[in-house]
């Protein structure tokens, strides 16, 4: 069945995180990633950026860190309906057919499994939250920008999100990571070929480039260092500093600038190479090694295949 035009899928939502010491990534996300706390409950704490969305982070205190869920905006219950008929007839193992969502904002949502068994909700109907938005010159995030996951079969991945939700493939560096859109940002998700399922990273949207700098700096003067960057992709050409949360590991990442794809004029897909010159365009960025591999591609995600607690 094709999906109607624009696509049902407006962007990314936001990710549940486990992880083992709750007070010490909570106070990461907040006192130096710049997010909101919305609220706190007795296992978990609720984060939001400059935007209405209700939450962007839910953290959960668990035994191990994990992806819990990856939440996805629907424009309307009619697309959630209709991607949900598509991933159910397509095989994939659901979580919860359509109906309430049950969680902070309430909505409308449907669970299921992707290929890889990374839980997914698409949710629509949430309730926008009172927010602050971000000043001019304000160094805090807007909003989510994109998830990066590894996979051990990156073609299969690429092809399940292609063929069952409907992304569309802007680019590929080399033939192991693909960046995938549903709408005019060229990536809300990425899917690298690793040796683990796992988290890459999540990135936030910074309002600009000034933003941008200032947000890495002001995350350099509290002693926490870029992993990677500061720089500037080639392909999606958006900045990029990626910093590892010390509690869970997971790596995260501040942007903004990054590409609209306009559909009118037509999107031919590039495969972009690994040179020094195409993945730090500004030459700004410290080299991509084995360190940052390593850090991007953690043990395979415990929560994979594992019904997210609401
Ligand atoms: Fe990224």
């Amino acid at each position: 069945m094709p999906l109607p035009t624009p696509h049902p899928i407006t962007g990314l939502r936001s990710v549940a995180i486990t992880v083992e010491d709750l007070p010490a990534t909570r106070s990461f996300y907040r006192d130096l990633w710049a997010l909101d706390l919305v609220t706190e409950e007795r296992d978990r704490s609720y984060l939001g950026s400059g935007c209405p969305s209700n939450y962007v982070v839910k953290l959960r205190r668990s035994s191990a860190p994990g992806i819990e869920l990856t939440t996805f905006d629907v424009r309307d219950r009619a697309g959630v309906d209709l991607l949900f008929e598509r991933v159910a007839h397509g095989g994939a193992k659901i979580i919860r057919e359509p109906g309430d969502r049950g969680d902070l904002g309430g909505g409308y949502s449907c669970l299921f499994f992707d290929c890889d068994g990374r839980p997914v909700e698409l949710a629509t109907e949430v309730e926008q939250r009172v927010h602050r938005p971000v000043e001019r010159g304000e160094s805090r995030p807007k909003s989510l920008s994109h998830a990066v996951f590894n996979t051990t079969d990156v073609d299969r991945s690429v092809s399940w999100y292609v063929e069952m939700l409907g992304f569309r493939i802007s680019d590929w560096v080399g033939d192991f990571f693909c960046f995938l859109r549903t709408g005019s940002a060229h990536h809300i998700i990425g899917l690298v070929r690793s040796a683990h399922t796992s988290l890459n990273h999540v990135s936030f949207e910074l309002n600009g480039i000034d933003e941008f700098m200032r947000g890495t700096g002001r995350m350099m003067r509290a002693g926490v260092q870029p992993l990677w960057g500061p720089g500037r992709h080639g392909a999606g050409d958006n900045t990029y500093a990626y910093f590892q949360e010390p509690s869970s590991g997971f790596v995260m990442e501040y942007t903004t600038a990054l590409l609209q794809i306009d559909e009118e004029h037509g999107w031919t897909p590039k495969v972009w190479g690994t040179t020094p010159e195409e993945n730090d365009q500004w030459g700004t960025a410290n080299p991509w090694d084995e360190l940052v591999l390593a850090k991007m591609t953690p043990a395979t995600d415990p929560a994979l295949w594992t019904p997210p607690s609401m």
